[in-house]
């Protein structure tokens, strides 16, 4: 296959996995990595694909996370660097296999677990995604107890990989997820 469609992305996730917060979290980092692809100018329908599909293995595989990707992804015909770029996602925490390189897996890395607390501050919020500000998404993410399973050293981590300011990623996690709002369930009136 050339490269991996958002269509090919949703057609294999939903043979793996069936937990609905996995979905939402599937449409929430495709949606960070739109976003971050327009930042760079790349391929935005690649880069949310690979969103869609990095936790492929994660359903069946908890405790062997990433180590599954190529099993599942092989055989549908899914290239070599794109589950290369999948894997990456999990380096420093379940495998060692890859590191993140490219801008799109640096990416992936750092927006991986942000969505998380992104989507909890939409959840509290009654806009929901609307009008979601950097700096109020800070205070969050300053703030340990809240959304506390995101983990920000993680975070920061992916953040320094990439050279960017924290800010900005923020800012195009928050854009790309409002124009998924829908998609994530965080739609208000
Ligand atoms: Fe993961
Ligand atoms: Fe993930």
């Amino acid at each position: 296959m050339d490269s991996l469609t958002l269509a090919k992305a949703k057609e294999i996730l939903a043979k793996h996995t069936k937990e609905a917060h996995l979905f939402v979290h599937a449409a929430a980092v495709s949606a960070a990595m739109e976003a971050m692809a327009e930042y760079y100018g790349a391929d935005a329908a690649h880069w949310a694909a690979i969103g869609w599909l990095h936790d492929v293995d994660y359903e069946k595989y908890p405790d062997e996370h990433c180590h599954h990707v190529r099993e599942l992804l092989e055989p549908e015909g899914v290239s070599e660097e794109d589950i290369g770029s999948i894997i990456s996602h999990g380096y420093g925490v379940v495998t060692n296999e890859k590191e993140p390189q490219t801008d799109m897996e640096k990416c992936l890395f750092a927006v991986d677990e942000l969505t998380g607390i992104v989507h909890a501050y939409a959840l509290m919020r009654p806009e929901g995604m609307k009008g979601m500000e950097v700096k109020s998404l800070k205070k969050k993410f300053k703030d340990k107890r809240f959304a506390a399973k995101c983990d920000r050293d993680l975070i920061q981590k992916g953040i320094e990989r990439l050279g960017l300011e924290l800010s900005v990623v923020m800012e195009y996690c928050i854009k790309g997820m409002q124009a998924h709002e829908a998609e994530l369930g965080l739609e208000k009136e």
